[in-house]
């Protein structure tokens, strides 16, 4: 199974990859989305995230206050490993679990900070999505009414572009319209379908 590896700093424009890959049929594997499955009410590590932060880490409802926890960890790295210690293998199961019932001719995994986190055993290539940083910083805010000052941080906690484009197989230049991504996605998917050893309809 081809796994490509889908990653980019935020609002690069990779929730709108996916999703394009997946209207093309692709099967999506969305950490962003496992990794609130894996800690969901009734689990073993959102008990172990309690006992380690406190009850405040959780919402009225009891299920997990993630924006207070992300402020725990933000500028914490000792806490940011013990977190990740903890989460990491059980995201990795479920996409190793994921993985064994895709039933597209290839997979595409989400993973905002794949480059932070390397080698990945699970992924056959590396996909990149790029936008220059006004353009993620103007869409982001648009999409959640962050503040500037808020989205700056976080690109500065993530991987630079050049650190990026040193591991990337594929880049996708993400700075045109959305009819444009579409059409390089479509191109992608080609040589993807060609790499699976799939003849193309
Ligand atoms: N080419 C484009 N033209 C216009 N808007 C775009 C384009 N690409 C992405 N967007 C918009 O920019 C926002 C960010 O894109 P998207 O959510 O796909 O990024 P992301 O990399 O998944 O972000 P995050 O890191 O926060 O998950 C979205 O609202 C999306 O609709
Ligand atoms: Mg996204």
């Amino acid at each position: 199974m081809l796994a490509i590896g889908l990653t980019g700093g935020i609002g690069s424009g990779k929730s709108t990859v996916a999703n394009f890959f997946a209207d093309l049929g692709i099967i999506i594997i969305d950490t962003d989305i496992i990794a609130r499955h894996v800690v969901q009410s009734g689990t073993v590590a959102l008990k172990k995230i309690v006992d380690h932060f406190g009850n405040e880490i959780l919402n009225k409802d009891h299920t997990l206050d993630r924006n207070k926890l992300a402020g725990k960890v933000f500028n914490n790295p000792e806490e940011k490993k013990w977190l990740e210690k903890l989460l990491h293998p059980l995201i990795r199961e479920e996409v190793v679990n994921a993985k064994k019932r895709v039933t597209s001719p290839y997979c595409v995994v989400v993973i905002p900070l794949l480059v932070e986190t390397l080698p990945n055993p699970d992924i056959d290539r590396i996909l990149v999505v790029e936008a220059p940083q006004s353009l993620q910083i103007s869409r982001v805010q648009h999409r959640d009414q962050r503040s500037e000052s808020e989205i700056c941080a976080i690109i500065e906690s993530q991987a630079t572009t050049d650190e990026r484009l040193a591991v990337a197989d594929d880049v996708l230049m993400n700075e045109g319209s959305l009819e444009k991504l579409r059409a390089d996605v479509n191109e992608l998917h080609k040589k993807y379908l060609s790499l699976s050893g799939t003849s193309q309809a």
